[in-house]
């Protein structure tokens, strides 16, 4: 963690129903720690957002959708677009998920409109990378990091700007839902890389200011040895972020 100002963030991906989602948001509101060190934020299913809304703001916690679609409306059947996601109030979204990656065929080149269109209205992306167990294994980690940055950031390539709002999520396949945490060592490396690779394209005060979470296998137990590494600046919470019991020590981590 450097002067960055930590973010915890929960993913719930396709789980919980509609009155445990109120419940959750207003337990983690009444039981955080009332200091204002940490930004937490939220991504429930689409369906649950509005209803959530309020309470979410009441409790000073970020609203974030887990997907959206590139384009702003029109005949794309079952999508969602991020000026949907604005009007039940989300002020982020989470784009790239290895799970809509692996298992729904997203590529980086999709993310990137996707990116390009949330930052056109406003909405601040929390881009996902990460590399499977293979690649780790095959030495390619940096490889695909880099190549996953190129590709899902191409539009700030072009143009030759990162809004310093950008979140980037390093999220390694393999620890995700597995119960097997990177080290804080082994994510820390690749966050180094991230921002030097930021640095590289945007300068030095865009990568100083740009936040790079972990996510994978992130528990009370494991957050504040993360949250120790200088180029850790929060982290984005699947399976721990499901109750408060999990969450909430994730989320006063500095309090504990
Ligand atoms: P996990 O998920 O914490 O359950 O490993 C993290 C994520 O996929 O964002």
């Amino acid at each position: 963690m450097g002067s960055r100002k930590p973010l915890i963030a929960g993913n719930w991906k396709m789980n919980l129903t509609l009155s445990q989602a109120v419940e959750l948001v207003n337990a983690v509101g009444t039981n955080r720690a009332k200091s204002d060190d940490v930004d937490v934020l939220v991504a429930p299913p689409f369906t649950f957002l509005g209803a959530v809304r309020q309470e979410a703001s009441a409790a000073r916690i970020f609203l974030s959708a887990q997907n959206m679609h590139f384009e702003i409306k029109g005949a794309y059947t079952g999508e969602i677009s991020g000026r949907m996601l604005q009007d039940v109030g989300c002020t982020h979204v989470i784009l790239g998920h290895s799970e809509r990656r692996s298992i729904f065929g997203e590529k980086s080149q999709t993310v990137d409109l996707k990116v390009k269109a949330a930052v056109m209205i406003g909405l601040i992306p929390i881009v996902c990378i990460g590399e499977s167990l293979e690649e780790r294994e095959a030495e390619k980690t940096f490889e695909i990091i880099k190549g996953q940055l190129e590709g899902s950031l191409q539009n700030f390539l072009a143009d030759d700007k990162m809004p310093r709002s950008t979140i980037i999520a390093y999220e390694p396949v393999w620890a995700i839902g597995t119960g097997r945490t990177a080290t804080p060592g082994q994510a820390q490396e690749v966050h180094a890389f991230i921002r030097g690779w930021i640095a590289e394209k945007f300068g030095k005060p865009t990568s100083d200011e740009i936040r790079i979470l972990y996510g994978g296998s992130v528990t009370p137990a494991n957050i504040k040895d993360l949250m120790r590494e200088p180029d850790i600046d929060g982290a984005l919470v699947g399976g721990a972020s499901l109750k408060a019991d999990t969450f909430l020590p994730i989320v006063n981590f500095l309090a504990a």
